[in-house]
């Protein structure tokens, strides 16, 4: 006869609520939004269903309907039309942010991605030098902070920069003071791998890298998979620029870079369940290989498990739903 039951803990729903050790809420949820120039009308973007390339107007009513939902913070990626190499124009971007924020002021919390990937001809990250084989990092830069600036301008309440440049969160805070927005908050995409988990991301904000250049993917910039050191030392460096926010980007697949830096460093910990891992579920789901909503469920719980106190997920407008017990 066993003394040790560790089923007699498992045993019903009511003791099994009592004794979890990780709770994932809705109030952790950030919903990434797409906003983009000159379209007809808005398109789901494939792999990501319940999910939109919005036109300016359609966004304005995908929101309120999130908010409906209980769905108050989001991460905007803007998709302008024109595209430039350098000196580029920020105001589609920091237009449809004003616009946001006048409509919905203070009742939504709204963080902007900053990147040149969907504003570029290119595709890349930051600004080519002449030859087209890697990214002038200073000239990227001075392009992020001017970005930031305008979106913290236009009344983001967070910027967050995905780039993978030296030194942009010391320049973009920088600028945000030089703004006067020193209350504008800085997410850093300080772990950000070389992930082949971004392609629906890529379709929706137009910034697959373009087969004009000599460099052909993000690998000269974004992190090894293979590297949790480079991981741990982009950390430091952000920190050190003054990031208040840290992230961990892709999440599944990551979760050991989360677990480890979540607790080497106090900062709040956010996690990007990227567009191809919340696809890869949707697909299972689709195909009858899983229970779509026990699946979401149990991804987010790792993710929490691991120490994010937040989390960007395509389904963050379903989480009241999916999380409800
Ligand atoms: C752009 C950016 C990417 C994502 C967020 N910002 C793609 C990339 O680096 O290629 C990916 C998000 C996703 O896949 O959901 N710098």
């Amino acid at each position: 006869m066993s003394r040790i039951n560790l089923r007699r803990l498992r045993q019903d729903r009511h003791i099994r609520g009592l004794t979890r050790e990780h709770r994932v809420s809705p109030e952790q949820f950030i919903q990434p939004l797409f906003v983009v120039e000159g379209l007809a009308g808005r398109e789901e973007v494939p792999g990501l269903t319940g999910v939109y390339r919005d036109t300016p107007d359609s966004l304005l009513y995908q929101i309120e309907s999130d908010l409906k939902a209980g769905v108050e913070k989001f991460l905007l990626f803007g998709v302008p039309m024109g595209k430039a190499t350098h000196a580029i124009d920020w105001s589609f971007d920091a237009g449809q942010i004003a616009r946001i924020k006048q409509r919905f002021g203070s009742d939504i919390w709204l963080s902007v991605d900053v990147c040149l990937c969907s504003s570029t001809p290119h595709g890349h990250c930051g600004v080519l030098n002449p030859e087209g084989d890697h990214l002038d990092n200073r000239a990227s830069v001075r392009e992020l902070a001017a970005a930031a600036a305008a979106y913290a301008q236009a009344g983001a309440d967070c910027v967050a920069p995905s780039d993978m440049m030296d030194g942009r969160i010391g320049a973009i805070r920088d600028a945000l003071e030089q703004a006067g927005c020193d209350r504008t908050l800085l997410m850093s995409y300080a772990a950000k791998f070389h992930s082949t988990f971004y392609g629906p991301f890529r379709v929706a904000a137009d910034s697959a890298p373009k087969q004009q250049s000599k460099l052909t993917d993000r690998s000269s910039y974004q992190i090894d998979p293979a590297r949790p050191g480079d991981a741990l030392l982009s950390v430091e460096r952000d920190v050190a620029e003054g990031a208040d926010i840290l992230m961990v980007k892709p999440g599944m697949p990551y979760l050991d870079i989360l677990a480890d830096l979540s607790r080497q460093f106090p900062q709040p910990w956010a996690v990007y369940e990227v567009s191809g891992e919340y696809a890869a579920i949707e697909l299972l789901a689709r195909e009858g290989l899983t229970n779509r909503i026990a699946a979401h469920r149990e991804a987010w719980t790792a993710l929490v498990r691991a120490g994010a106190s937040m989390i960007i997920s395509y389904g963050a407008r379903h989480a009241r739903e999916w999380l409800a017990p």
